[in-house]
């Protein structure tokens, strides 16, 4: 038994797919150690640079102080502390929503959800670059799932004109594609969901804190704020911490807290997370200029990175893709790149699609024009001894 798990893992190394962990020493920030060798950091999702702020780590703190480190209950059980509902209330009005409920990360918030909403009487409709946890939720519900080209509103439509019978009809999109960086066009998405009268689910994890004028997320940034039935989002990339929400309309949430399974079998966040999520999103809504600094950055190596020869669109987000398309180079493009002091992790399949192995590299509002600089020399020097560029 134990010699044909190994005989897969030998296949992963032969195709170039087996993954190990590196080791990272330090907090998070624009500087990092990976396997012992200092880098700049281009490989997160810290994107404000909130996880080592000050004022989340003091909230840390006072919260361990007086909460201790772990509630050792679920919500349901006895495990429902004041900070909680806090959070969820903070939520729900920064979101727009009419309500919110907690999860302990992102992956388990997609599982809920889809899991508890739909079952086998009814039809997904699913973004074909979904994030795998959305990908997993669709597999648990049962439900019939009709995959649709990456932002594709022809085929959407063509799909929901074929389904209309099914008892709940849901669309679920990512709001930035992870791997992708590109943003959903959700005003046309919610027009369609609309039309077709179908639920809309939104995964923000990328833009909560980041898109739109007061990084309320994809739907700020699209203008259909209150429009979308149901979003998902993890606290753990520009939040600065971990766990995750669920916002939407107050029946979708009190039913979640009866049927999701992944939120009623599992024992609450500690209350050092939630507190630190409080204090994450005050400072997403006291310090605008974080956006601001990202979004000048973003643009700038966006620009650059175009000039320098990669394919890369000078208007998109912070999450930049470098598709090289073979799994073994796009490592060796990283390893090269981390030689030379850049930290920028390379994507294979199954995260991206075969054909489509990348170089992800993420922008912050903490590096500095140098750190910028430095990393686009890296990336020329290998993108050229790579023959990318
Ligand atoms: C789009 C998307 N959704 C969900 C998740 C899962 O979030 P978490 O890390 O909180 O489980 C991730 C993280 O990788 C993600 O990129």
């Amino acid at each position: 038994m134990i010699q044909s798990l190994q005989r897969e893992l030998d296949d992963l190394k032969a195709e170039g797919l087996y993954r190990w962990l590196r080791q990272v020493d330090g907090p998070q920030g624009p500087r990092i150690s990976v396997d012992g060798r200092e880098a700049i950091h281009f490989a997160g999702s810290d994107y404000l640079g909130l996880a080592g702020h000050p004022r989340l780590k003091e909230a840390a703190c006072q919260a361990t102080l007086r909460y201790g480190c772990g509630v050792a209950a679920a919500r349901l059980i006895s495990g429902n502390h004041d900070l909680y509902p806090q959070l969820e209330e903070r939520l729900a009005r920064f979101k727009q929503a009419e309500a919110a409920l907690l999860f302990s990360t992102g992956y388990q918030a997609n599982l809920g959800v889809i899991s508890a909403l739909m079952d086998s009487s009814d039809v997904i409709f699913s973004d074909t670059l979904n994030h795998a946890s959305i990908v997993d939720g669709c597999r648990l519900s049962r439900a019939r799932v009709r995959i649709f080209p990456h932002n594709d509103l022809v085929a959407l439509a063509r799909l929901l004109k074929q389904e209309q019978s099914a008892r709940r009809r849901l669309i679920v999109i990512d709001g930035l594609y992870s791997m992708d960086g590109d943003v959903a066009p959700l005003k046309e998405i919610v027009g369609l969901a609309e039309r077709y009268d179908c639920l809309t689910m939104v995964d923000d994890s990328h833009s909560i804190g980041v898109l739109g004028e007061n990084g309320r997320g994809t739907a700020e940034a699209t203008g259909v704020l209150g429009r979308i039935d149901i979003e998902t989002g993890s606290l753990a990339k520009a939040m600065g911490g971990f766990g995750a929400y669920v916002v939407g309309h107050r029946t979708v949430i009190e039913y979640l807290t009866n049927r999701a399974r992944p939120f009623i079998f599992t024992c609450a966040l500690p209350p050092v997370v939630v507190a630190t999520a409080i204090e994450a999103l005050t400072i997403v809504e006291q310090e605008p200029e974080r956006r601001e600094r990202l979004w000048n950055n973003t643009r700038y190596m966006r620009v650059r990175l175009r000039e320098i020869g990669f394919d890369v669109n000078p208007n998109g987000t912070q999450i930049i893709p470098l598709v090289v398309g073979e799994p073994e180079r796009t490592m060796r493009f990283c390893q090269e790149l981390l030689c030379r002091g850049i930290f920028a992790q390379g994507i294979r399949y199954p995260s991206v699609p075969r054909g489509t192995e990348r170089i992800r590299l993420t922008v912050t509002a903490l590096h500095s024009q140098a750190d910028l600089d430095a990393a686009l020399t890296a990336l020329t020097e290998t993108g050229q001894s790579l023959q990318l560029v």
